[in-house]
């Protein structure tokens, strides 16, 4: 699933928090088995955010022709990301109807320095 409510919490140990939906296929897939992949796109990802982002895996398998790896945990790195970070799940919180997941990241990497983040607002995303 695409995520934009992403950030850092703790440098020492790595840890980031994501904010996921509670009615998201990916939710349960998170919490069940404790890890998951940030892949952060860059400018020319748009089609990639939204790909990930407008449709379900519970009823279209959005991995299908889609290039990606495995690293430390298992979680899907994609070929085209410009940096991932791979997590374990250290713990999560309700938040209203969010979960709001802490990964630890143990282990990533920045693939395209050069390339710039794709940044999502909401007027822009979707033109
Ligand atoms: C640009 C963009 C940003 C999004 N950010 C989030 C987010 O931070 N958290 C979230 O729960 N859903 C977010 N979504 C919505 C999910 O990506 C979307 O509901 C997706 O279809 C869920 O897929 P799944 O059901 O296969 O898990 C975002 C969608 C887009 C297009």
């Amino acid at each position: 699933m695409t995520a934009a409510w992403v950030q850092r919490a703790s440098f020492d140990p790595p840890l980031i928090t994501v904010a996921v939906g509670k009615t998201r296929f990916t939710h349960d897939m998170i919490i069940e088995s404790g890890v998951f992949a940030v892949n952060v796109l860059g400018e020319d990802g748009r089609a990639t955010g939204k790909h990930f982002g407008l449709k379900t895996g519970r009823k279209t398998d959005k991995f299908a022709g889609i290039e990606y790896d495995t690293r430390t945990t298992g979680s899907p790195i994609l070929k085209d990301c410009i940096a991932w970070m791979d997590c374990r799940v250290r713990s999560h919180f309700d938040a209203g109807d969010h979960t709001l997941i802490i990964g630890e990241v143990v282990d990533g990497d920045v693939t395209r320095p050069e390339a710039r983040p794709l940044i999502y607002d909401k007027e822009g995303f979707y033109k």
